[in-house]
Protein backbone atom coordinates (compact mmCIF):
# COMPACT_ATOMS: atom_id res chain seq x y z
CA UNK A 1 0.00 0.00 0.00
CA UNK A 2 1.68 3.46 -0.90
CA UNK A 3 2.24 5.60 2.34
CA UNK A 4 0.26 7.97 3.42
CA UNK A 5 1.46 11.87 3.21
CA UNK A 6 2.24 13.25 6.43
CA UNK A 7 0.89 17.10 6.92
CA UNK A 8 1.26 19.56 9.75
CA UNK A 9 -0.21 22.89 10.15
CA UNK A 10 1.32 26.04 8.89
CA UNK A 11 0.62 28.51 11.76
CA UNK A 12 1.87 28.24 15.43
CA UNK A 13 0.68 30.85 17.91
CA UNK A 14 3.51 32.28 20.63
CA UNK A 15 2.19 32.60 23.65
CA UNK A 16 -2.06 32.04 23.17
CA UNK A 17 -1.82 35.77 21.15
CA UNK A 18 1.11 35.75 18.05
CA UNK A 19 -0.17 33.50 15.31
CA UNK A 20 2.91 33.17 12.74
CA UNK A 21 4.24 31.52 9.75
CA UNK A 22 6.64 28.74 11.03
CA UNK A 23 8.69 29.32 8.30
CA UNK A 24 10.68 31.71 9.94
CA UNK A 25 13.92 33.64 9.28
CA UNK A 26 17.04 33.60 11.71
CA UNK A 27 18.99 36.85 11.52
CA UNK A 28 22.16 35.68 12.75
CA UNK A 29 23.86 35.40 9.33
CA UNK A 30 23.22 38.82 7.81
CA UNK A 31 26.74 40.03 10.17
CA UNK A 32 30.44 39.66 9.16
CA UNK A 33 32.83 36.20 9.74
CA UNK A 34 32.45 35.00 13.39
CA UNK A 35 29.00 36.79 13.64
CA UNK A 36 30.92 39.91 14.26
CA UNK A 37 30.79 43.24 12.55
CA UNK A 38 29.01 44.27 9.61
CA UNK A 39 28.04 41.91 6.59
CA UNK A 40 30.37 41.81 3.83
CA UNK A 41 27.77 42.62 1.30
CA UNK A 42 25.04 45.12 2.97
CA UNK A 43 23.04 45.31 0.17
CA UNK A 44 22.11 41.57 0.19
CA UNK A 45 21.32 41.71 3.91
CA UNK A 46 18.69 44.46 3.32
CA UNK A 47 17.46 42.22 0.26
CA UNK A 48 17.47 39.38 2.11
CA UNK A 49 15.09 40.79 5.82
CA UNK A 50 12.70 42.66 2.69
CA UNK A 51 12.41 39.60 0.41
CA UNK A 52 11.88 37.19 3.73
CA UNK A 53 8.49 39.34 4.33
CA UNK A 54 7.70 39.33 0.82
CA UNK A 55 7.64 35.72 0.54
CA UNK A 56 5.40 35.26 4.38
CA UNK A 57 8.06 35.35 7.27
CA UNK A 58 6.06 36.81 10.11
CA UNK A 59 8.92 35.61 12.69
CA UNK A 60 11.98 36.36 12.43
CA UNK A 61 14.76 35.44 15.02
CA UNK A 62 17.73 37.69 16.17
CA UNK A 63 20.02 39.16 19.21
CA UNK A 64 21.82 41.56 20.77
CA UNK A 65 25.11 40.06 20.64
CA UNK A 66 24.83 39.21 16.38
CA UNK A 67 27.62 41.48 15.28
CA UNK A 68 27.20 42.80 18.11
CA UNK A 69 23.79 45.02 17.33
CA UNK A 70 24.21 44.75 13.89
CA UNK A 71 21.58 42.50 12.80
CA UNK A 72 19.02 43.81 15.19
CA UNK A 73 20.41 47.68 13.40
CA UNK A 74 19.59 45.58 9.86
CA UNK A 75 16.32 44.48 10.86
CA UNK A 76 14.89 47.53 11.16
CA UNK A 77 16.58 49.56 8.34
CA UNK A 78 15.21 47.18 6.27
CA UNK A 79 11.61 46.60 7.96
CA UNK A 80 10.80 49.41 10.15
CA UNK A 81 7.77 50.47 10.38
CA UNK A 82 6.89 47.17 10.87
CA UNK A 83 4.09 45.25 8.77
CA UNK A 84 1.57 44.74 10.99
CA UNK A 85 1.54 40.87 12.31
CA UNK A 86 5.72 40.56 11.88
CA UNK A 87 6.80 39.30 15.32
CA UNK A 88 10.74 39.96 16.28
CA UNK A 89 12.07 37.88 18.37
CA UNK A 90 15.59 38.84 19.98
CA UNK A 91 17.86 37.74 22.78
CA UNK A 92 20.13 38.73 25.72
CA UNK A 93 22.41 36.76 27.57
CA UNK A 94 25.82 36.75 25.96
CA UNK A 95 28.61 39.35 25.57
CA UNK A 96 31.10 39.65 22.67
CA UNK A 97 34.02 40.13 22.52
CA UNK A 98 35.41 39.24 19.55
CA UNK A 99 34.87 36.97 16.72
CA UNK A 100 32.83 33.91 17.52
CA UNK A 101 33.59 34.71 21.33
CA UNK A 102 30.58 34.13 23.18
CA UNK A 103 30.76 34.66 27.35
CA UNK A 104 27.58 34.49 29.07
CA UNK A 105 26.60 37.23 30.70
CA UNK A 106 23.09 37.00 32.35
CA UNK A 107 23.39 39.53 35.64
CA UNK A 108 20.05 41.68 35.82
CA UNK A 109 23.07 44.53 35.11
CA UNK A 110 24.33 43.42 31.54
CA UNK A 111 20.46 42.31 30.77
CA UNK A 112 19.26 45.86 32.00
CA UNK A 113 21.60 47.58 29.48
CA UNK A 114 20.96 45.09 26.47
CA UNK A 115 17.00 44.82 26.69
CA UNK A 116 16.88 48.82 26.33
CA UNK A 117 19.71 48.45 23.45
CA UNK A 118 17.17 46.40 21.82
CA UNK A 119 14.28 48.61 21.90
CA UNK A 120 15.89 51.31 20.63
CA UNK A 121 17.98 49.46 17.93
CA UNK A 122 14.31 47.35 16.77
CA UNK A 123 12.83 50.89 17.62
CA UNK A 124 10.54 49.13 19.50
CA UNK A 125 8.00 50.02 23.17
CA UNK A 126 8.03 46.46 23.79
CA UNK A 127 10.16 43.36 22.70
CA UNK A 128 7.57 40.66 21.39
CA UNK A 129 9.79 37.84 22.64
CA UNK A 130 12.70 38.21 24.43
CA UNK A 131 14.92 35.13 25.32
CA UNK A 132 17.12 34.41 27.80
CA UNK A 133 20.11 33.64 25.06
CA UNK A 134 21.65 31.20 27.96
CA UNK A 135 20.95 30.45 31.55
CA UNK A 136 24.52 31.87 33.34
CA UNK A 137 26.27 29.62 35.60
CA UNK A 138 27.70 32.45 37.71
CA UNK A 139 24.24 34.03 38.06
CA UNK A 140 21.43 32.40 40.88
CA UNK A 141 19.05 31.74 37.82
CA UNK A 142 16.51 33.13 40.48
CA UNK A 143 17.92 36.76 39.45
CA UNK A 144 17.94 36.82 36.19
CA UNK A 145 14.04 35.26 36.31
CA UNK A 146 13.14 37.58 38.74
CA UNK A 147 14.77 40.31 36.02
CA UNK A 148 12.78 39.23 32.73
CA UNK A 149 9.59 38.95 35.32
CA UNK A 150 9.98 42.04 36.05
CA UNK A 151 10.93 43.65 32.85
CA UNK A 152 7.56 41.92 31.65
CA UNK A 153 5.66 43.57 34.19
CA UNK A 154 7.24 46.77 33.37
CA UNK A 155 5.73 46.46 29.67
CA UNK A 156 9.34 46.39 28.13
CA UNK A 157 8.63 42.02 27.27
CA UNK A 158 5.60 41.01 25.73
CA UNK A 159 6.43 37.62 25.83
CA UNK A 160 9.65 36.04 27.55
CA UNK A 161 11.23 32.69 26.03
CA UNK A 162 14.27 30.22 27.07
CA UNK A 163 17.22 28.92 25.06
CA UNK A 164 19.63 25.99 25.61
CA UNK A 165 17.90 24.92 28.47
CA UNK A 166 16.84 21.87 30.36
CA UNK A 167 13.17 20.60 31.10
CA UNK A 168 14.23 21.03 34.56
CA UNK A 169 15.27 24.81 34.18
CA UNK A 170 12.20 25.64 32.04
CA UNK A 171 10.01 24.44 35.31
CA UNK A 172 12.06 26.59 37.59
CA UNK A 173 11.49 29.56 34.85
CA UNK A 174 8.03 28.73 35.10
CA UNK A 175 8.01 30.00 38.51
CA UNK A 176 8.37 33.36 37.43
CA UNK A 177 6.86 33.46 34.58
CA UNK A 178 4.97 32.24 31.52
CA UNK A 179 7.54 30.64 29.48
CA UNK A 180 6.27 30.35 25.64
CA UNK A 181 8.94 29.60 23.69
CA UNK A 182 12.67 27.39 24.10
CA UNK A 183 15.48 27.76 21.27
CA UNK A 184 17.79 24.37 21.40
CA UNK A 185 20.05 23.08 19.20
CA UNK A 186 18.32 20.32 17.14
CA UNK A 187 18.19 18.94 13.68
CA UNK A 188 17.52 15.67 11.99
CA UNK A 189 21.24 14.41 13.09
CA UNK A 190 20.97 16.50 16.83
CA UNK A 191 18.20 15.06 18.65
CA UNK A 192 20.06 15.42 22.20
CA UNK A 193 16.75 17.36 22.66
CA UNK A 194 14.39 15.48 22.64
CA UNK A 195 12.93 15.42 26.03
CA UNK A 196 12.76 19.18 26.22
CA UNK A 197 10.58 19.24 22.61
CA UNK A 198 8.26 16.56 23.84
CA UNK A 199 7.57 18.91 27.09
CA UNK A 200 7.25 22.40 25.13
CA UNK A 201 5.01 20.27 22.88
CA UNK A 202 3.22 19.15 26.08
CA UNK A 203 2.97 23.06 27.31
CA UNK A 204 2.18 24.71 24.14
CA UNK A 205 5.24 26.28 23.66
CA UNK A 206 7.05 26.91 20.63
CA UNK A 207 10.46 25.05 20.26
CA UNK A 208 12.87 27.32 18.13
CA UNK A 209 15.48 24.34 16.85
CA UNK A 210 18.99 26.91 15.91
CA UNK A 211 21.68 24.93 13.75
CA UNK A 212 18.20 23.43 12.02
CA UNK A 213 20.20 22.83 8.70
CA UNK A 214 23.45 21.85 10.83
CA UNK A 215 26.44 20.22 8.98
CA UNK A 216 25.27 16.66 8.60
CA UNK A 217 26.61 13.36 9.80
CA UNK A 218 27.04 10.58 6.98
CA UNK A 219 24.04 8.79 7.60
CA UNK A 220 21.78 11.90 7.94
CA UNK A 221 23.40 13.31 4.71
CA UNK A 222 22.51 10.00 2.52
CA UNK A 223 19.21 9.58 3.75
CA UNK A 224 18.19 13.51 2.67
CA UNK A 225 20.24 12.70 -0.26
CA UNK A 226 18.09 9.87 -1.38
CA UNK A 227 14.65 11.57 -0.34
CA UNK A 228 15.92 14.99 -2.10
CA UNK A 229 16.07 13.31 -5.50
CA UNK A 230 13.00 11.74 -4.98
CA UNK A 231 11.26 14.79 -4.31
CA UNK A 232 13.02 17.19 -6.80
CA UNK A 233 14.12 18.96 -3.64
CA UNK A 234 17.56 19.85 -2.20
CA UNK A 235 18.72 18.37 1.44
CA UNK A 236 17.94 21.80 3.27
CA UNK A 237 14.40 21.76 2.23
CA UNK A 238 14.19 17.81 3.22
CA UNK A 239 15.63 18.90 6.72
CA UNK A 240 13.35 21.51 7.20
CA UNK A 241 10.66 19.50 6.21
CA UNK A 242 11.30 17.19 8.45
CA UNK A 243 11.21 19.30 11.12
CA UNK A 244 7.87 20.50 10.27
CA UNK A 245 6.05 17.63 10.05
CA UNK A 246 7.93 16.16 13.39
CA UNK A 247 6.16 18.56 15.83
CA UNK A 248 3.21 21.23 15.20
CA UNK A 249 5.19 23.63 18.06
CA UNK A 250 8.19 23.51 15.76
CA UNK A 251 9.00 27.13 14.68
CA UNK A 252 11.68 27.30 11.81
CA UNK A 253 14.09 30.06 11.65
CA UNK A 254 16.87 28.90 8.80
CA UNK A 255 19.80 31.54 8.77
CA UNK A 256 21.05 32.60 5.54
CA UNK A 257 23.20 35.66 4.33
CA UNK A 258 21.22 34.80 0.08
CA UNK A 259 18.42 36.10 -1.44
CA UNK A 260 19.15 32.81 -3.28
CA UNK A 261 19.42 30.30 -0.01
CA UNK A 262 16.41 32.34 1.45
CA UNK A 263 13.79 31.43 -1.80
CA UNK A 264 15.13 27.71 -1.48
CA UNK A 265 14.78 27.28 1.89
CA UNK A 266 11.49 29.12 1.81
CA UNK A 267 10.08 26.73 -0.81
CA UNK A 268 10.30 24.18 2.26
CA UNK A 269 6.46 24.60 2.33
CA UNK A 270 5.68 22.95 -0.92
CA UNK A 271 7.10 19.63 -0.03
CA UNK A 272 5.03 17.40 1.55
CA UNK A 273 6.86 14.24 2.90
CA UNK A 274 5.10 10.62 3.00
CA UNK A 275 4.68 8.11 6.20
CA UNK A 276 7.42 6.17 4.76
CA UNK A 277 9.81 9.35 4.26
CA UNK A 278 9.33 10.54 7.92
CA UNK A 279 10.18 7.36 9.14
CA UNK A 280 13.29 7.07 7.07
CA UNK A 281 14.59 10.22 9.11
CA UNK A 282 12.96 9.49 12.63
CA UNK A 283 15.62 6.77 12.63
CA UNK A 284 18.77 9.03 12.40
CA UNK A 285 20.60 9.71 15.08
N1 LIG B 1 19.91 30.30 20.55
C1 LIG B 1 21.14 30.13 20.15
O1 LIG B 1 22.06 29.90 20.96
C2 LIG B 1 21.46 30.21 18.69
C3 LIG B 1 22.71 29.79 18.21
C4 LIG B 1 22.94 29.87 16.83
C5 LIG B 1 21.96 30.35 15.99
N2 LIG B 1 20.75 30.78 16.50
C6 LIG B 1 19.65 31.25 15.62
O2 LIG B 1 19.29 30.19 14.78
C7 LIG B 1 19.34 30.62 13.41
C8 LIG B 1 19.72 29.44 12.53
O3 LIG B 1 20.94 28.87 12.96
P1 LIG B 1 22.25 28.91 12.08
O4 LIG B 1 22.22 30.13 11.19
O5 LIG B 1 23.40 28.72 12.98
O6 LIG B 1 22.16 27.57 11.28
P2 LIG B 1 21.36 27.06 9.97
O7 LIG B 1 20.20 27.95 9.70
O8 LIG B 1 21.12 25.62 10.19
O9 LIG B 1 22.45 27.17 8.83
C9 LIG B 1 22.94 28.38 8.38
C10 LIG B 1 24.06 28.07 7.40
O10 LIG B 1 23.52 27.34 6.31
C11 LIG B 1 23.73 28.05 5.08
N3 LIG B 1 22.48 27.92 4.32
C12 LIG B 1 21.26 28.42 4.62
N4 LIG B 1 20.36 28.09 3.68
C13 LIG B 1 21.03 27.35 2.76
C14 LIG B 1 20.65 26.75 1.54
N5 LIG B 1 19.39 26.80 1.10
N6 LIG B 1 21.60 26.09 0.82
C15 LIG B 1 22.88 26.00 1.27
N7 LIG B 1 23.30 26.57 2.41
C16 LIG B 1 22.38 27.25 3.15
C17 LIG B 1 24.06 29.47 5.47
O11 LIG B 1 25.00 30.03 4.57
P3 LIG B 1 24.62 31.23 3.56
O12 LIG B 1 24.62 32.48 4.35
O13 LIG B 1 25.70 31.13 2.55
O14 LIG B 1 23.27 30.89 2.99
C18 LIG B 1 24.68 29.30 6.84
O15 LIG B 1 26.07 29.07 6.73
C19 LIG B 1 20.34 31.76 13.43
O16 LIG B 1 20.21 32.60 12.30
C20 LIG B 1 20.01 32.42 14.74
O17 LIG B 1 18.89 33.29 14.56
C21 LIG B 1 20.50 30.70 17.83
Amino acid sequence: MAATTATYPATFTIGGDLTVNRLGYGAMRITGEGIWGPPQDHAESIRVLKRAVELGVNFIDTADSYGPNVSEELIAEALHPYKQGLVIATKGGLLRTGPNQWPVDASPKHLEEVLHGSLKRLKVEQIDLYQLHRIDPNVPMEDTFKFLQKAQQDGFIKHIGLSEVEVDQIKKAQEFFEVVSVQNMYSVDNRKWESVLDYTREQNMAFIPWYPLSGGNKEALAALDSLAKKHGATQQQIALSWLLHHSPNILLIPGTSKVKHLEENMKTADIQLSADDMATLDKIK
